[in-house]
C-alpha cells in the first residue's frame, strides 16, 4: 500500500494579478520503506510538493491520500490530527522550541496526543538513545551543536512512531560531517525500522543516500528513478561517546569503521 498518493495535483498561487502555477498535474506514489529524495532548481516546487505530502497545505485542484486515507475533504483538525499520528517533520532550520530542554522537545508530539508524562519521558528518551543523544537530554538547543539540534528534531519526529518521515534540506545548514551523521541516521532508520522516509536536498551527494531520485522542474515531475550508486553511511561513534574519550582516542571523526 502507497504511504503517498498524490493524482493531478496542481497548487497555483494568485498574488494579485498574477498567479503561479508552483505544481502543475504532480502524480506520485511512495510506498511503504522507500527513501525517496526530490531535487530541483531553486522555485521548482519542492516545498510546494513537501507541504502538500505533510497535509501543511491544500492542492488547488488533484486528489491526494496519505497512509491510506483520502484527505481531500478533511476538514483542518482532521488534517492535524492526520499529520501528528502518522507524519515527521525535519527542517533546514531545526524548528525546536528555544526554551524547552531537547528531551521536551521530542515530547511535545506527544503531548498534543495526550499521553501522560511518564509515558512521554520513556518514548522521548528511547527516541533520543535512538539519535545518539540521551547524554544531551537536559541541554537547550542553544546548547547543542547544528547537528545536534538537528538530530533532536529527528527524535522528536521519530517519537510518534509515523507512517512517514518528511525533510525540506534537512543538511542545508550543517556541515559535511553532520551531513553525513544525519543520512547514516535516515539510512538506520530507513533500513532496520522500514521507515518511509521524503527528503528535499540541493546537495546531490545528500540525494544519493537515498534510493529513489524526483527532480522538479517549474512544479513538474521531469524524472523519477533509482539512484545508480548510493552512498552508503557507515554510522560514526555517537558524539556524546567520542566526547568521552580522552582527546586523540577518538581517532579522526567521521572515518567509521576502523577502530575495534
Ligand atoms: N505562499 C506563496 N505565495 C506565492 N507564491 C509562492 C508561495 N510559496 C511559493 N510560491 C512560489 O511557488 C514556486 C515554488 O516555490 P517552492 O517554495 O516550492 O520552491 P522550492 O523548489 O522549494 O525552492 P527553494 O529551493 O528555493 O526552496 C516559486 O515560484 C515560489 O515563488
Ligand atoms: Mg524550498
Amino acid at each position: 500500500m502507497p504511504v503517498v498518493r498524490l493524482a493531478g495535483v496542481t497548487r497555483s498561487y494568485r498574488t494579485g494579478q498574477v498567479r503561479v502555477d508552483a505544481l502543475r498535474d504532480v502524480d506520485l506514489s511512495v510506498e511503504s520503506g522507500e527513501f525517496v529524495s526530490i531535487m530541483g532548481p531553486s522555485g521548482s516546487g519542492k516545498s510546494t510538493l513537501l507541504n502538500l505530502v505533510g497535509c501543511l497545505d491544500r492542492p488547488t485542484s488533484g486528489s491526494r491520500e496519505i497512509a491510506g486515507q483520502l484527505t481531500d475533504r478533511m476538514s483542518d483538525g482532521a488534517l492535524a490530527d492526520l499529520r501528528n499520528r502518522f507524519l515527521g517533520f525535519v527542517f533546514q532550520d531545526f524548528r525546536l522550541m528555544p526554551d524547552l530542554d531537547a528531551l521536551a522537545n521530542v515530547e511535545l508530539p506527544l503531548v498534543y496526543r495526550g499521553l501522560p508524562a511518564r509515558e512521554r519521558h520513556r518514548l522521548a528518551r528511547a527516541a533520543l538513545e535512538e539519535v545518539g543523544l540521551a547524554a544531551r537530554a537536559h541541554h537547550r538547543p542553544a546548547q547543542l551543536s547544528g547537528g545536534e539540534q538537528q538530530r533532536v528534531a529527528i527524535a522528536r519526529a521519530l517519537v510518534g512512531q509515523p507512517a512517514l518521515i518528511l525533510a525540506d534540506e534537512p543538511t542545508g545548514a550543517l556541515d559535511s560531517q553532520s551531513s553525513r551523521m544525519i543520512m547514516a541516521i535516515f539510512q538506520r532508520l530507513n533500513r532496520e525500522r522500514g521507515l518511509t522516509i521524503v527528503q528535499v536536498t540541493h546537495d546531490e551527494r545528500v540525494a544519493r543516500h537515498g534510493g529513489r531520485l524526483i527532480r522538479l522542474l517549474d512544479g513538474r515531475v521531469v524524472s523519477d528513478e533509482p539512484v545508480v550508486e548510493r552512498i552508503v553511511e557507515e554510522e560514526a561513534a555517537p558524539a556524546a561517546e567520542a566526547a568521552a574519550l580522552p582527546a586523540g582516542a577518538a581517532g579522526p571523526a567521521g572515518q567509521g569503521g576502523e577502530q575495534r
